[in-house]
């Protein structure tokens, strides 16, 4: 079959229903993929309520912050019919500036620029309180960074991404490669499982421990207990520094 929307694939899996013994078994295949459309179509869907956010702002010319990740690329990519808007970008890795340059768009650093008026992202995990958990892509810190310089955060996480409780998906921690195994041994006495995200350098040339099963029912002191680790260089969590506004 060759759907382009998740109501196609609706369509086809209750077709299915009707097909008896073998051609059920087509199935999981189906479901596989449908979910994964569906996640990229609240993915766009984010992306776009954005995109409107960004053009009803009452100033003409923007900076604006950009995140990094597939949500965020959603947004890049939305981003051409605002390009009369935007006098600058300043992007949280080299994957985001390297796409926001080839379509054209001005890239700072961001010591150069007075002020950032949005910032768009993903996230990982959201919380009721506008809490996140970020840095599957490895950004994390240049994430923190634009966030505390921006005006407003508006964070674009599709609603597979809300919790009651952040933590089940593995905190990202970003490391100084030398105080890997050091902060490996602080952060299992934190009743944490640290597993070292071998092959992945940041932008930053550090190392990431993506740490499982630790207890965040008080986020932001366990965001700042881990920033005090010596060797750590930024966490995932983003509780001092929340969202302003969650497009989910
Ligand atoms: C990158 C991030 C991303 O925002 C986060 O991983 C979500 O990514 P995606 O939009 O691909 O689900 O924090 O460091």
């Amino acid at each position: 079959p060759s759907a382009g929307c998740p109501e196609d694939w609706r369509a086809i899996h209750a077709f299915c229903w009707y097909l008896d013994g073998e051609r059920r078994n087509l199935l999981p295949t189906i479901d596989r993929k449908w979910a994964l459309m569906d996640q990229n179509f609240l993915k766009q869907q984010v992306a776009d309520a954005a995109i409107e956010r960004v053009a009803a702002h009452p100033d003409d010319l923007l900076v604006l912050g950009i995140g990094t990740g597939s949500t965020a690329e959603c947004f890049i990519r939305g981003l051409e019919r605002l390009k009369h808007r935007i006098d600058t970008t300043v992007s949280s890795s080299e994957r985001s500036s390297d796409l926001l340059s080839e379509m054209g768009f001005s890239v700072s650093d961001l010591n150069t620029v007075p002020r950032v008026d949005i910032y768009v992202d993903g996230a990982d995990e959201t919380n009721d309180a506008l809490q996140l958990i970020k840095g599957g892509g490895a950004a994390l810190t240049r994430e923190k960074i634009i966030a505390a310089v921006a005006e407003r955060f508006i964070c674009i996480a599709d609603e597979s991404k809300r919790v009651a409780t952040l933590g089940a998906f593995p905190l990202p921690v970003e490391v100084v490669p030398m105080s890997r195994s050091h902060v490996a041994r602080q952060l299992v006495k934190l009743g944490g499982q640290p597993v070292w995200r071998e092959g992945v350098t940041t932008d930053n040339g550090n190392l990431i421990l993506d740490v499982y099963g630790l207890n965040i029912d008080a986020p932001l002191e366990i965001e700042r207990y881990i920033n005090d680790m010596t060797g750590v260089v930024c966490n995932g969590l983003f509780a001092m520094r929340p969202a302003d506004e969650l497009l989910s």
